[in-house]
């Protein structure tokens, strides 16, 4: 690790104060009764010092806990006013500042950047009319469709709550009983579910979106960032042996690449579909399980997003980062997807637990323009404009606001129906795309193996009961690929190390 930069430090050092900034003589000496008496609890300093420590830690995210990020520039490169009145789009050249905060899933803030999950790839784009976040991950889809599975889900892959230990059966008991998992599962298990780096991977929408007109017109959505560097993965043991050696092997590589200059790149495109063809489209739009074939739906580039800036302070700039697909901007906005929808509730919501109510004051969260002086006080107002000052807070006749009118009226869609509970069963259709990504693999030499063999390593520490379901599953998917799994599950359980 290199030394702390020098530039910028004052010919004279700081002079080293307490909190509330009286200077401080010996850091190391604390006030007792007495050469080897007890302690002061006048000495404001030690106090200050160690109650200060004792609170360090914030909750850590329920879920994408270990992430690394920095900052960069998202440049439009093809027109696509056509489709959207976003301003930060609106012309060829324009650029827009991004923080950039990439992550796994399913560990904690210490565990291994190389374990096999999906990643995190979120954006937050700081646009003349507010923050848009793109919340994405690595994978074009997801393992569910209904949102109240997602805390069940996450559950699973996290750890046993009598052991304390991941938990193989846990984990496959719950996608083999829930089979819209499967497509997922496919991208989870081939060798793109354990990336080389963060700069070596895709990142995806996954949901569907609307880029919105002027006039309130749109069209759904779905993005794709390719990876300049090109797609580029460990295979399953390559990605464990760096678990042991170095566990924070892509946070390191994306600091140490951005130091060195060599900034790392996505073009980014945008698949459109109209709303008449998505009532013709095989799927739901809706569905987070399913992908556009590009076939039907081409890949539009419109932009080149590139990193180039470190943060100079970790916990301020990237563990305080809060990103929402909630945050929104005129001219995009979420589809009725309802995972999505629930993420509109889910992200700020964690947001004020993990960060405090005025989490968007913090710098790395603040928009460039935001002003709200209706939201006051809490804890750490103040952080921003001065909590607003002496301005009203309330819609005031002696000092009016200006309220502009967007695009993001709601006139363009009508909802009408009956109240329902709702819950997707899986069908048939639901195995099709998981069998694209099969013949997907087939393409590259070794991929299939590959794939067959990081389920079986797996799956070999699962019980024979969930076993069964599991390959009854991806007999649906493939009998080549189900038969193939029952021979290399019980060759893998053959070779397992005992304890
Ligand atoms: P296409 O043949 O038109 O596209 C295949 C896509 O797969 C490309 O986007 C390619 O993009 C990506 N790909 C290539 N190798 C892998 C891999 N090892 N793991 C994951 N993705 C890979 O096919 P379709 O659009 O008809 O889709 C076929 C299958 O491809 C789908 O079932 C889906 O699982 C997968 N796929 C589809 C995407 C989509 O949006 N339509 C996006 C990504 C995957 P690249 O190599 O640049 O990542
Ligand atoms: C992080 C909830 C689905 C991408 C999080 C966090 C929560 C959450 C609570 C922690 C946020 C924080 O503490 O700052 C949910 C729920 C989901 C869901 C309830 C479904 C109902 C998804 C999907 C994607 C996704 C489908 C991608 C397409 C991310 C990313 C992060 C994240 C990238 C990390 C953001 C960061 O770097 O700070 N999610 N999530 N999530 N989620 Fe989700």
């Amino acid at each position: 690790m290199a030394p702390p930069k020098k530039e910028g430090t004052p010919s004279r050092p700081p002079v080293y104060t307490t909190s509330n900034g009286c200077p401080v003589f010996d850091p190391h000496a604390s006030q007792r009764v007495g050469q080897n008496g007890p302690l002061l609890l006048q000495d404001f300093h030690l106090v200050d010092l160690l109650a200060h420590f004792d609170r360090e830690r914030i909750p850590e995210r329920v879920v994408h806990a270990k992430g690394a990020g920095a900052y960069g520039e998202f440049e439009v490169t093809d027109d696509i006013s056509d489709l959207t009145c976003a301003d930060f789009l609106s012309e060829v050249g324009k650029k827009t500042k991004v923080l950039v905060r990439f992550s796994t899933v399913g560990g904690e803030k210490g565990s291994p950047d190389s374990a096999r999950d999906p990643r995190g790839f979120a954006i937050k784009f700081y646009t003349e009319e507010g923050n848009l976040d793109w919340v994405f991950n690595n994978t074009p889809i997801f393992f569910l469709r209904d949102p109240s599975k997602f805390p069940i889900f996450i559950h699973t892959q996290k750890r046993n709550p009598q052991t304390n230990l991941k938990d193989a059966t846990m984990f496959w008991d719950y996608l083999s009983n829930n089979q819209e998992a499967i497509h997922q599962v496919m991208h989870l298990f081939s060798d793109r579910g354990t990336p080389y780096s963060y700069r070596h991977m895709n990142g995806y929408s996954g949901h569907t979106y609307k880029f919105v007109k002027a006039d309130g017109s749109f069209v759904y959505v779905q993005i794709h960032l390719k990876t300049d560097q090109g797609n580029k993965t460990f295979n399953n043991e390559q990605a464990q042996e760096l678990c042991a050696t170095n566990p924070d092997h892509h946070t390191q590589d994306l600091f140490e690449s951005i130091e060195k200059g060599a900034y790392p790149s996505w073009t980014v495109y945008v698949q459109t579909m109209t709303q008449e063809q998505a009532e013709k489209f095989n799927y739901s739009v809706f569905d987070l399980t399913k992908v556009w074939p590009q076939k039907e739906f081409p890949l539009r580039r419109f932009g080149k997003m590139t990193l180039n800036k470190n943060p100079e302070n970790y916990f301020a700039e990237i563990e305080q980062a809060a990103f929402s697909p909630s945050h929104i901007v005129p001219g995009w906005e979420p589809s009725a997807d309802p995972v999505l929808q629930s993420r509109l509730f889910s992200y700020p919501d964690t947001h004020r637990h993990r960060l405090g109510v005025n989490y968007q004051s913090i710098p790395a969260n603040c928009p460039l323009k935001a002003h709200n002086p209706f939201q006051r006080d809490g804890a750490m107002a103040g952080l921003h404009k001065n909590n607003y000052g002496a301005e009203p807070n309330y819609t005031s006749s002696f000092a009016p606001l200006t309220y502009k009118k967007t695009a993001t009226s709601p006139q363009h869609e009508q909802w009408v129906g009956k109240a329902t509970t709702f819950s997707w069963k899986v069908t048939e259709n639901d195995y099709a795309q998981a069998e694209g990504l099969w013949n997907v693999l087939g393409k590259t030499k070794g991929q299939q193996e590959n794939f067959v063999h990081n389920v079986a390593v797996h799956l070999r520490d699962a019980v024979p009961e969930v076993q069964e379901r599991t390959f009854q599953m991806f007999e649906r998917v493939n009998r080549d690929l189900g038969k193939r799994l029952r021979t290399e599950t019980a060759k893998a359980a053959n070779l397992q190390p005992k304890l």
